[in-house]
C-alpha cells in the first residue's frame, strides 16, 4: 500500500522530492536508457523543479510529460507548461511532451492520448493536491472518461476547460510521488488520511505511491 512521509515544511518537501526524482532518474536511465517523468501542475512542485534545473544533473535522457494542462494560449503564464519552463527544467530535459491545450480540450486530449499510450508505463508520476482533494484535473464529483487522456469542461478550479490524464494512466507508473504543501490543504489531507474517497486518494491507492507532506498539516495547527 502507499507510504506517508512527513517532512518539516515546504522547503524540505521540495528538497526531498528533488532527491527522490533524481534517484528515480538514475535508476531508470541505468535500466532502460531514459527517464519518463509526468510533471504535476500548479505551484507546489515548482521549487523542486528549480532545484533540479539548478543542479549539475545531466537530464538529457529525461522525457517530461504533463499530468494535466489548462486550456489557455501556449504562452499564457498560467499554463503548467509555461510555469515549468520558467523553472529552467524544460530546457534541461531531453524531450518535453507539452499538451497542445491551446487547440481546445477535445483535440488536445486526442493528440496526447497517443503520446501517453506509447509512453506508459511511466518511470515516475508527480502529483499535487488541491484544497478539495483534486489531483491533476480530476475533481470530486466529476466522472472520469475511460480514455487515458480526456477533456474537462467544468473544472471548479479555473480555467474550466482542461486536459487530464485519467486515474489509470497516472497509476501506470513504477513510482508515484504526491507533494502536499500549504495550510489550505490540511482539511483534505486529514480527510484523506481518515479514509475519505477523493480523487487524490483514488489515484494514490497503489503500492508504488509515496506521499510527501508537510508535517504541520496533520500534526500542527494548520
Ligand atoms: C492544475 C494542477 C492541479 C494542482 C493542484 C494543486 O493544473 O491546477 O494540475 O491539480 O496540482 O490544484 O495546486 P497548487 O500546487 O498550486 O496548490
Amino acid at each position: 500500500m502507499m507510504r506517508w512521509i512527513a517532512v518539516d515544511g515546504a522547503t524540505d518537501v521540495a528538497r526531498e522530492a528533488s532527491q527522490r526524482i533524481s534517484a528515480a532518474a538514475s535508476s531508470a536511465i541505468s535500466q532502460h536508457g531514459y527517464f519518463s517523468l509526468v510533471l504535476a501542475g500548479g505551484s507546489t512542485p515548482l521549487t523542486a523543479y528549480k532545484l533540479l534545473a539548478q543542479s549539475d544533473l545531466d537530464c538529457s535522457a529525461w522525457r517530461l510529460y504533463f499530468g494535466d494542462e489548462r486550456c489557455l494560449p501556449a504562452d499564457d503564464p498560467n499554463r503548467n507548461s509555461v510555469m515549468v519552463a520558467q523553472t529552467g527544467l524544460s530546457e534541461k530535459a531531453g524531450e518535453v511532451f507539452v499538451m497542445r491545450a491551446e487547440w481546445g480540450a477535445e483535440r488536445a486530449a486526442e493528440n496526447y492520448r497517443q503520446i501517453v499510450d506509447e509512453a506508459v508505463p511511466f518511470d515516475m508520476v508527480l502529483l499535487g493536491m488541491g484544497e478539495d482533494g483534486h489531483t491533476a484535473s480530476l475533481f470530486p464529483g466529476h466522472d472520469e472518461n475511460s480514455a487515458s487522456v480526456f477533456s474537462v469542461y467544468d473544472s471548479p478550479k479555473p480555467p474550466a476547460e482542461r486536459v487530464s490524464l485519467s486515474t489509470a494512466a497516472l497509476q501506470n507508473c513504477r513510482e508515484m510521488l504526491a507533494l502536499i504543501v500549504g495550510d489550505a490543504k490540511s482539511r483534505s489531507l486529514r480527510a484523506w488520511k481518515a479514509g475519505a474517497d477523493l480523487p487524490i486518494s483514488r489515484v494514490c491507492a497503489c503500492r508504488q505511491c509515496q506521499v510527501l507532506y508537510d508535517r504541520d498539516l496533520l500534526e500542527g495547527k494548520a
